[in-house]
């Protein structure tokens, strides 16, 4: 049986995670938009995972007894200076969502409660491997550089990390030349 305290702090990350697959949804339809098929592909992949993240969530409270509440949360942003301002906003996200991960893991050490603190270590070594991901993507980006045929490598680069790109073909505009 979990507290209300962890109960109520499950259920914000719930939301949290909610809204991460918003955002890359949105910023798959922003990059299809630009003709970013690549990073568009990519994104739209990257916001299902997010939605498993939610499920794993509320498969935990569920299994717990406790209620699950998924909230109303604000609308991602849809604009985006550059693709780089973009790969920006998504590293401080996940830098964002890593601290509310270590504040739960922070409160289940403190009550304590050990089932919660071992359900809570895949998160701890997915928001590592995300950091890791979308800091090695700015990396990339920056050292390609958007000039000329740069923004067109850098999204096929991006594109190469689509695990099944068939399974989201549809997401994906006829190929022609990036804008942003
Ligand atoms: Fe569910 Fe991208 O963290």
């Amino acid at each position: 049986m979990l507290s209300p305290g962890i109960i109520d702090k499950l259920n914000q990350q719930i939301n949290w995670e909610v809204y991460s697959s918003h955002m890359y949804l949105q910023m798959g339809a922003w990059c299809s938009y630009k003709s970013l098929d690549g990073c568009a592909m990519f994104l739209t992949q990257h916001a299902d995972e997010e939605m498993a993240h939610m499920r794993r969530l509320l498969k935990y409270l569920q299994e717990t007894g406790a209620l699950a509440i998924i909230g109303g949360m604000e609308a991602p942003p849809t604009e985006f200076s550059s693709l780089v301002a973009m790969f920006d906003k998504i590293y401080t996200h996940e830098q964002f969502v890593t601290s509310k991960i270590n504040e739960l893991v922070h409160l289940a050490n403190t009550e304590p409660d050990y089932s919660t603190l071992q359900f809570l270590q895949w998160y701890v070594a997915e928001q590592h491997q995300e950091e890791f991901l979308f800091k090695s993507i700015l990396d990339k980006i920056k050292l390609i550089g958007t000039e000329g045929q740069g923004l067109f490598l850098i999204d096929q680069e991006i594109g190469k990390l689509v695990s099944n790109p068939g399974a989201l073909e549809a997401t994906s505009n006829s190929a022609t030349a990036p804008q942003a």
